[in-house]
C-alpha cells in the first residue's frame, strides 16, 4: 500500500496533488487538430439538441456538487433551463421528465446504487441518458445512452478530491460542445474557452505549490467544533463541497450557506472565533461576497476568505486571505476547491482522524 501512494502520506493527499494531471489527461486528450472538443462516446446531434427543453443533472455526495456546477455551465453557454436533483429523491418524486429532457447522471464510481435506480427511473420515462463517471464498463456506464470517462485515474480515498474536479471540467467541456453545434459560442469564445480551461491545470499546481500557508490556516481552525462555509452563486457551490469534505474527513461540524442567506437565521450561531470560510471567487459579486464577510466579522467569528489575485480589499475584512490564480469566473470553481481539500485534509491529520478511510463511510454505496 505504501507503494501505491508514491510517497505521500496518505491518498487523498496523493489524489489531490493528481489534479493538474487528471485535468489535462481529462482535456488535452479530447482535443483534435483543429484545438476542438472530440467526444467519442457522446452522440448529441444539433439536432438532438436543439430538441431538448430541460437537463435533469442527478447524483450523489461529491458528484452532487459537481452537477450544481454543470447547472451553472450549462445553462450559461448552452442557455437550456437546468435543474440538479439528488438521486435518492429524484427516483421518489415522480419527476417531470419525458422524452425531451436530457438526464445527465454523475458517478466516480458508476456504481451508487440510488444514482443507478434514478437513471432506469428517467430511462423508464423516456429521457436520454448521458454519464459522466471515471470507471470504464461501470453500471452506469453500461446503461447510458451517452457516456463522458473522466480520466482523473483510480480514486482511493473515500473522499473525492480528483474525481470531483474533472467532473466539472467535463461539464464545461459538454456543455462548450453542445453550445457550438447549436451555434449559441461563436469559434472565437468557444476557443478562448478551452484555452482558458488548459490553464486551470497549471494554475492548480498553484495553488498546491502554497500548500504551507494552508497548514498555518488549519492550525488555527483544528480545535473548533463548529464552522460555516459561505459563498454567492458558483462560489456557494464550492462552499457546500468544502464544508462536506470538512464534515467528511475532520468531523469538524460544518455548515454551507448562500452568503446572502446567512442574515436570515444562520447568523445567530456565529460567536466569537466561529471560523468562517468565505469563498469570494466571482468578480460580479465581490461586493456584495466582502460584505458578507463583514456581517459575520462584527459578530466575532474568524474569517478566512479565498478570493482571486489581486482583489486585496478583501484584507481589511478578513483574518486570513488565500487567493487564487486568477481565472474566469464561470472557471473559477475548478481552483477554489483546492485550498478547500488541502484545508479538510490537515485538519483532519491534525486531529489524528482516518484520512482515507473516514468513520462510517464508504467510497462507493451499493445499498439504499
Ligand atoms: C459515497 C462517497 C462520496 C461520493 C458519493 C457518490 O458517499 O463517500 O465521496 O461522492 O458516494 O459516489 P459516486 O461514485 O456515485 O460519485
Amino acid at each position: 500500500e505504501a507503494a501505491s501512494k508514491g510517497g505521500y502520506e496518505h491518498f487523498m493527499l496523493k489524489e489531490i496533488h493528481e489534479q493538474p494531471r487528471g485535468i489535462k489527461e481529462t482535456l488535452t486528450k479530447r482535443l483534435d487538430e483543429n484545438g476542438r472538443i472530440k467526444l467519442d462516446d457522446i452522440h448529441l446531434t444539433k439536432e438532438d439538441i436543439e430538441n431538448i427543453s430541460k437537463v435533469y443533472i442527478i447524483a450523489c455526495g461529491t458528484a452532487y456538487h459537481a452537477g450544481l456546477v454543470g447547472r451553472y455551465a450549462i445553462e450559461k453557454l448552452v442557455k437550456i433551463p437546468v435543474e440538479v436533483d439528488i438521486a435518492s429523491e429524484f427516483r421518489y418524486r415522480d419527476p417531470f421528465v419525458d422524452e425531451n429532457t436530457l438526464v445527465i447522471i454523475v458517478s466516480q464510481s458508476g456504481e451508487t446504487l440510488d444514482t443507478l435506480a434514478a437513471l432506469r427511473e428517467a430511462k423508464k420515462k423516456g429521457a436520454r441518458i448521458l454519464s459522466i463517471t471515471n470507471v470504464l464498463g461501470s453500471s452506469i456506464a453500461r446503461e447510458s445512452d451517452d457516456v463522458f470517462y473522466t480520466w482523473a485515474g483510480p480514486e482511493i480515498a473515500v473522499a473525492s478530491t480528483k474525481a470531483y474536479t474533472t467532473q466539472l471540467v467535463s461539464f464545461y467541456m459538454i456543455a462548450l460542445d453542445m453550445a457550438l453545434k447549436t451555434g449559441r459560442i461563436d469559434d472565437a469564445e468557444y476557443k478562448r474557452m478551452i484555452e482558458e480551461i488548459k490553464l486551470t491545470s497549471g494554475k492548480i499546481q498553484h495553488i498546491i505549490d502554497q500548500d504551507s500557508k494552508i497548514v498555518e490556516i488549519a492550525e488555527e481552525i483544528k480545535e473548533k467544533h463548529n464552522g460555516f462555509f459561505i459563498g454567492r452563486g458558483l462560489d456557494y457551490n464550492t462552499a457546500m463541497e468544502g464544508s462536506l469534505k470538512m464534515k467528511e474527513v475532520s468531523y469538524m461540524h460544518t455548515e454551507a450557506f448562500a452568503a446572502g442567506e446567512l442574515k436570515h437565521g444562520t447568523i445567530a450561531l456565529i460567536e466569537d472565533g466561529t471560523p468562517v470560510i468565505g469563498i469570494a471567487s466571482q468578480e460580479k459579486l465581490f461586493e456584495k461576497s466582502v460584505s458578507n464577510m463583514k456581517e459575520v466579522k462584527a459578530r466575532g467569528a474568524f474569517v478566512i476568505a479565498i478570493a482571486q489575485e489581486g482583489n486585496t480589499e478583501v484584507e481589511k475584512v478578513a483574518d486570513r486571505v488565500f487567493y487564487i490564480p486568477k481565472v474566469d469566473d464561470i472557471l473559477a470553481s475548478i481552483l477554489t476547491v483546492i485550498p478547500l481539500q488541502l484545508m479538510a485534509y490537515h485538519v483532519s491529520v491534525m486531529r489524528g482522524c482516518d484520512v482515507d478511510k473516514p468513520k462510517n463511510l464508504a467510497k462507493s454505496v451499493t445499498v439504499e
